[in-house]
């Protein structure tokens, strides 16, 4: 009995997959996909502030104050809980750093490949930045074996040996990493280790390998009886720890067991140096955050020596912003993830480049005491993590989880830090360095993180104060309740705006104004403070007019304040978004429409077409239109109250026999309008027309009828809304 990596749910898709694919992409493994747009909030207080105050007076007295409290930085640093690794090589005391093929190459690599881009590690910097493995993936094998049940590489990849490829690396102050698996084939279907588990630990020792990653593919099951999936990686991986160790050369043990259902971290600590928390994700926004999610309750197992591996960076694949790709790449340092880059280090970008070779991130993600961060709040928005560090520095993340830009604040005292007359804030993207009483806040653009190092202190006023400036379009829900705040062409909205000093010491000659895109009325003059104390605010609202014609998408009108402190002028500013929609007009084709959000059971909806790309087909009927869904699934349109009828037809797509059910349902602004009751493959062809006069917001949700998602793919053909003009 072999395993498949494609969850039992989609076992309907394997067939088409093995056909389409090259043989080293079989498999997709999405769990789901989820674009959300999600619309700004914060707090921020509106105290005006007129009075004037003379700022160097108040210095005085609030130096003498500060100096006369004493430093107390109550909580003390917690390391890992995890017990040290009594098996594991002597490697990794800090998480392992390097490069991997598999998310560019796949199954192209060869030695040029991997010698160039041992060159490009150094020639780029990223070696002088702490990164030293090269590591090979899958599919650098021959098919078989040598007489002697020997693992030979491909001859055509890899003409002068593994051995030679690692004198190259080596030669260059690098490490050489290499891929095997515990089943009887690597997921790509070469030859696994299984029955030969000794023999490839002493070839790897051979060929002066430093690095081995061992998957999780075609794992033989039936040959353990009696057995958990949990019982049978524990059993593999020990035997595969331990042959590696008995050869006598170090080599680091990455565990690829990608089902989080047997929670490696709970058994892997004990006998490897890293272990996949995820299944293979994907170069996006939402993944990203789902991999990074899975990390917020097990912090406790990592530690030097042994790590939580959310998987290999997606940094410069191109699927993101680069303000994306920096959130992510300050998520795996804040997590003290293996920071093994996935792209080309031979053609990246320098906006690619910069964010790999921050040695202030870096120096996070290193950092000795080696203990991850944990999530002290989290939303839908906003999450702070915060990661205790050796010298008793914090470092904390506030990630912007939205698409819109977002205000975010904690503080000192909430990220452990006790309390300190003072606090050194150090940006470790802008490398720029303030002085906080205790907030930590920041205007965090969307989806994007700022990543900050907080050091308590007694100096005061030898840097610049923290200040933190936001912009908050007025915009009500779309309907009570609802997240989405959406903004028509031509309407009208007050931006109330704000500048707050969070240092003990005031700022004095402040200034605030606020912008808007190019070509958007904003009405409203600067407003002024010849002082703000610390902890106080100036507040201004200034209106905004989007103007007609303008497009759908995300636009920031941006806060600009500038001031005074002891030595000298500063200035910082925050963003505002606003979500420009809209509403559909006429006869629409729903599959021509953008959605505000999606979420789909397995990898993202299919428009106009099935899963395999075919006609979306129902009971032998086939629609040109329509969009081809797997439970659970939901689809979230905005309607602005303009459209009064949503017609479809609904069914199983006859692309899959198996034995699928689902329950179609419509949502009006939450409510439910519409259900359909369980549909299965004989069910006849189901005609939804349904009135949706005055929705908001449209959500069209095909659930898996109680029953699992198994073979629940679920065609929504020739949607149509009527909308008015
Ligand atoms: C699995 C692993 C990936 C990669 C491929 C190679 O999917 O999780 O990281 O190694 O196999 O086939």
């Amino acid at each position: 009995m072999t395993q498949d990596r494609v969850p039992q749910s989609h076992a309907l898709l394997r067939g088409a997959q093995a056909r389409d694919l090259p043989r080293c992409r079989r498999r997709r493994y999405n769990s789901g996909s989820s674009v959300l747009l999600r619309l700004v909030s914060h707090a921020s207080g509106r105290r005006s502030l007129r009075a004037g105050i003379t700022a160097h007076g108040l210095v005085r007295a609030l130096v003498a104050f500060v100096l006369g409290a004493a430093l107390a930085v109550a909580v003390p640093l917690t390391a890992s809980a995890a017990p040290a690794p009594s098996d594991a090589p002597p490697v990794a005391a800090t998480p392992p750093m390097g490069w991997n093929d598999w998310y560019s190459f796949f199954c192209n690599l060869d030695e040029q490949l991997i010698e160039q881009t041992a060159d490009a590690m150094v020639s780029s910097g990223m070696r002088d930045a702490g990164y030293q493995y090269v590591n090979l993936d899958d599919c650098w094998l021959s098919h078989n074996r040598d007489a002697n049940g020997n693992l030979q590489p491909d001859p055509v990849k890899f003409p002068h040996g593994i051995k030679a490829v690692a004198d190259y690396v080596h030669a260059r102050g690098l490490k050489l990493g290499i891929y095997e698996d515990v089943g009887t084939a690597t997921c790509a279907g070469y030859p696994g280790s299984y029955g030969h588990v000794q023999q490839d630990a002493d070839t790897f020792a051979s060929w002066d390998i430093d690095f081995v990653k061992v998957d999780w593919c075609n794992v033989p099951f039936g040959n353990f009886p009696g057995l958990s999936q949990q019982d049978v990686a524990k059993k593999l991986y020990t035997e595969y720890s331990q042959a590696l160790k008995a050869t006598g050369r170090p080599m680091l043990l990455s565990i690829c067991e990608w089902n989080p259902a047997l929670q490696p971290w709970t058994w892997a600590p004990a006998i490897s140096n890293m272990w996949r928390t995820n299944n293979d994700y994907g170069d996006s926004w939402d993944r990203i955050l789902a991999n990074l999610d899975n990390e917020a309750d097990i912090a406790q197992y990592a530690g030097p020596g042994h790590w939580n591996d959310p998987d290999i960076l997606q940094v410069g694949l191109g699927g993101m912003t680069p303000s994306e790709d920096q959130a992510h790449f300050s998520a795996w340092a804040m997590v003290a993830a293996p920071l093994l880059a996935g792209n080309d280090l031979r053609s990246m970008s320098p906006a690619t480049k910069a964010i790999l070779t921050n040695r202030e991130v870096i120096a996070i993600d290193q950092d000795r005491l080696g203990a991850q961060a944990t999530r002290i709040s989290h939303d839908a928005d906003a999450d702070v993590w915060v990661r205790p560090l050796a010298n008793g520095d914090r470092a904390v993340m506030l990630l912007n989880r939205s698409a819109l830009p977002l205000t975010i604040d904690t503080t000192a005292q909430a990220a452990g830090l006790g309390n300190a007359p003072t606090y050194a804030v150090r940006d470790t993207w802008a490398h720029t360095t303030t002085e906080s009483a205790g907030h930590l806040a920041a205007s965090v653009p969307g989806h994007s993180a700022v990543l900050l190092r907080v050091t308590p202190q007694y100096d005061i006023g030898t840097v610049a104060p923290s200040t933190v400036v936001s912009a908050t379009p007025d915009v009500a829900p779309v309907y009570p309740g609802s997240t989405y705040r959406i903004v028509r062409p031509g309407q009208t909205v007050d931006v109330p705006a704000s500048f707050r000093n969070d240092d003990r010491i005031p700022v004095t000659d402040a200034r605030l104004t606020l912008a808007g895109p190019d070509g958007w009325t904003v009405q409203g003059s600067t407003v002024r403070a010849p002082a703000v104390p610390g902890g106080h605010h100036l507040d201004g609202t200034w209106s905004v007019t989007v103007p007609s014609g303008t497009g759908p998408g995300v636009y920031t009108v941006t806060a600009s304040a500038q001031y005074q402190w002891l030595h000298g002028s500063a200035a910082n500013t925050g963003t505002g978004g606003f979500q420009v929609l809209v509403p559909p007009a006429g006869t629409q084709n729903v599959s021509d429409l953008s959605w505000l959000a999606a979420t789909n059971g397995y990898g993202p909806p299919v428009l106009d077409k099935n899963y395999y790309g075919g006609p979306l087909t129902i009971h032998g009927v086939t629609y040109s239109k329509g969009i081809w869904l797997n439970a659970n699934a939901a689809l979230t349109y905005y309607t602005g109250g303009n459209c009064t009828r949503l017609t479809a037809d609904l069914g199983l797509d006859d692309s899959d026999h198996g034995p699928g059910t689902v329950d179609y349902q419509v949502f009006a602004d939450r409510a439910k309008v519409y259900d359909s009751g369980t549909v299965t493959r004989t069910t006849a062809t189901v005609h939804l027309d349904q009135d949706v006069t005055g929705a908001q917001i449209l959500q069209i949700v095909v659930t898996d009828a109680g029953d699992g998602v198994t073979y629940d793919n679920a065609d929504i053909a020739a949607p149509q809304l009527t909308c008015g003009v």
